[in-house]
């Protein structure tokens, strides 16, 4: 018999292991990918321990156009059922749009775009001719937006946002719930990877964990879209209202991105 599981992409820091230590708290049998199989092994074995649920690791660079299929294919050689997905991998860099690297960004809308729409398309086939499970897509407020200095990053997070609420309408009738998860600031090493001081950020950063229960009361609620915290809806509201010049600026200047 094939064993039920969540899948989490991005699962060995920040935001993704964060759902990983949740999720394995209620009782759910885990697939752990991302590319640091040191992390991953050494978050599936303390999980093994204290929570008693089986966890998987399944390394995989997800930059390559076949480490979605190559995942899909873990999971059947296993007999991995994935109930849950959670595409929490992602990545952004911060600076003038022509200083970005070509390798940086076809990096950055492989994982954040290509991979994520790879793995929705493959486990929400298995999961509609089930009649069930849910996908839980990290996107971000940078998305509501374009952001000056973050450009390519707000434009790939526009698109998890646009894809998943197409598709929590499309997969409603088959069950299938799915909800873009859009937060403000979350302190993970992110800000690192993407060159953007965090002392320059105007907002308050808050904790993964924060995401993790407004994901997953989005979840249960069937949400299309989930804003975790009061200041995070209050400025996707703000948005909708102002003309769409003031939105970006207002934006890139609480995000310490640009115009300073
Ligand atoms: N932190 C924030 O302020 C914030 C705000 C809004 C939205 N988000 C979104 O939340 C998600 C998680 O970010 P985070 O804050 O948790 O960042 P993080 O701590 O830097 O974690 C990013 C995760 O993505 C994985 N990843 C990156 N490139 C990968 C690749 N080529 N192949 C496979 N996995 C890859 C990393 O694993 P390996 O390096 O081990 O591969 C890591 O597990 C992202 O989608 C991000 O855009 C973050």
């Amino acid at each position: 018999m094939a064993m039920h599981c969540t899948l989490i992409t991005g699962a060995s820091m920040g935001i993704g292991e964060a759902f990983a230590r949740e999720f394995a708290r209620r009782g759910n049998n885990l697939i752990l990918v991302a590319r640091s199989a040191e992390r991953l092994h050494t978050l599936a074995e303390e999980l093994r321990e204290k929570r008693r649920v089986e966890v998987l690791v399944c390394t995989a660079d997800l930059t390559r156009s076949s480490a979605p299929d190559e995942v899909h294919q873990f999971c059947r050689r296993n007999r991995l059922k994935v109930e849950l997905l959670i595409n929490a991998a992602g990545l952004s860099f911060a600076g003038g749009f022509s200083t970005i690297p070509r390798e940086k960004l076809e990096e950055l809308m492989a994982v954040n775009m290509l991979a994520l729409a790879r793995l929705t398309r493959l486990f929400s086939a298995d999961m509609t001719s089930e009649g069930s499970g849910g996908i839980i897509n990290i996107a971000s407020l940078a998305g509501l937006q374009g952001l000056p200095g973050l450009g390519l990053y707000s434009a790939t997070k526009s698109f998890v946002i646009t894809l998943t609420e197409a598709l929590h309408e499309e997969l409603r009738p088959s069950g299938v719930k799915v909800v873009a998860v859009c937060p403000g600031f979350i302190e993970t090493g992110f800000f690192s990877v993407a060159g953007h001081d965090p002392s320059s950020i105007l907002l308050p950063i808050s904790d993964p964990s924060v995401v993790v229960r407004a994901a997953v009361r989005g979840l249960m609620k069937n949400r299309m879209r989930v804003y975790p915290t009061l200041i995070d809806s209050l400025l996707a509201f703000a948005e909708r209202l102002a003309p769409r010049e003031i939105s970006v600026r207002l934006a890139a200047f609480l995000s310490g991105v640009w115009g300073k």
